[in-house]
């Protein structure tokens, strides 16, 4: 077995959402989240999902993972129905879930270790290649509490990538962290897909990162969520933040944001709590003209 045989997103599959629908609570209680939803997660391609705070992204990402049941509608990978959680579809979370009694080495290695499927030389090696793609090789020997923030993201990064999983779920992997932190996370992970060309959805509430990353933009309106747009990103990989200065950056922003208010001031109008915090931050990213930005220091 080649080493490449654990990457190279060789397992990567079409994600078909068609119709989903999802509801929570009785009677008067009840409310709808995601309505009549249809999109593709196509094949090796990394789809961002953008939406106003609220609108449902959590739920759709527990919906593709099969975490909660769908209401109405289907949805598929290769064609076969998804009707529960599967190795298949690894999720990854805002909040860290390493093993803190484990090893930054023995968390990466975790998941082919327990499958005993793969000879110990060849996840040895993949699980050091990626440590080394993340930065993270001198550390693979600390336990959890002795690395920062951003390197405990890293570490959750490679960890799920190491499984080569048909699709890969990802739901604001980097919120809450500092701006420095959030750029250097970026980077790391778009190289790591480039490299991989897995099959990846990532859930983010911040344009530029949804741009940066994006090959599609999956536009979601206010709750209840559906698809409002699906804008192609056709920016060349790799992608540099140099890219971020380029008029068909400014292009997609510009579509996006547009798209992005038009369901703030809806939201406003119907008295949404969160609208005044969404139409400020909407505001200060349509002022900013982004300036290329370069993750220099350890995170
Ligand atoms: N298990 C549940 N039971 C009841 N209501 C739920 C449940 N899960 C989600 N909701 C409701 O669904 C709505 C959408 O929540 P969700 O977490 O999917 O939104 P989100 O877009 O991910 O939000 P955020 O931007 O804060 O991450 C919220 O009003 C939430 O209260
Ligand atoms: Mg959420």
């Amino acid at each position: 077995m080649s080493q490449t045989q654990l990457t190279a997103g060789m397992g990567a599959a079409e994600m078909v959402a068609t119709g989903i629908s999802k509801g929570f609570g009785l009677g008067p209680l009840h409310k709808q989240v995601i309505q009549d939803c249809s999109f593709t997660l196509e094949k090796g391609k990394l789809t961002v999902l953008i939406g106003p705070s609220g609108c449902g992204k959590s739920t759709l990402v527990n919906l593709l993972a099969g975490y909660e049941h769908l209401d109405a509608g289907q949805v598929t990978l290769d064609g076969q129905n998804i009707d529960g959680p599967g190795p298949d579809r690894l999720v990854v979370f805002q909040e860290t879930a390493l093993f803190p009694w484990m090893t930054t080495y023995e968390n990466v290695s975790y998941g082919p270790r327990v499958q005993r499927k793969i000879p110990q030389e060849i996840f040895n090696a993949e699980t050091m290649k990626l440590l080394d793609m993340v930065g993270l090789k001198d550390f693979k020997d600390k336990y959890p509490s002795q690395l920062s923030g951003g390197m405990q993201r890293r570490v959750e990064l490679v960890r799920a990538m190491i499984n080569n999983p048909k699709v890969m779920l990802m739901d604001e992997p980097f919120r809450g962290l500092d701006a420095m932190t959030r750029a250097l996370m970026q980077e790391y992970y778009v190289r790591l897909f480039e490299e991989h060309r897995g099959t990846n959805l990532f859930v983010t509430s911040e344009l530029e990162e949804a741009i940066f990353l994006a090959d599609r933009l999956i536009i979601l309106t206010n709750r209840p969520a559906k698809v409002k747009k699906i804008i192609e990103v056709t920016l060349p990989r790799p992608r540099t933040f140099q890219m971020l200065t380029t008029p068909e950056y400014q292009e997609c922003k510009h579509e996006a944001l547009e798209l992005l208010h038009e369901e703030a001031m809806k939201s406003f109008a119907s008295g949404t709590v969160n609208a005044a915090d969404f139409l400020e931050a909407c505001a200060s990213m349509g002022q900013d003209q982004p300036a290329p930005r370069k993750a220099g220091r350890d995170a």
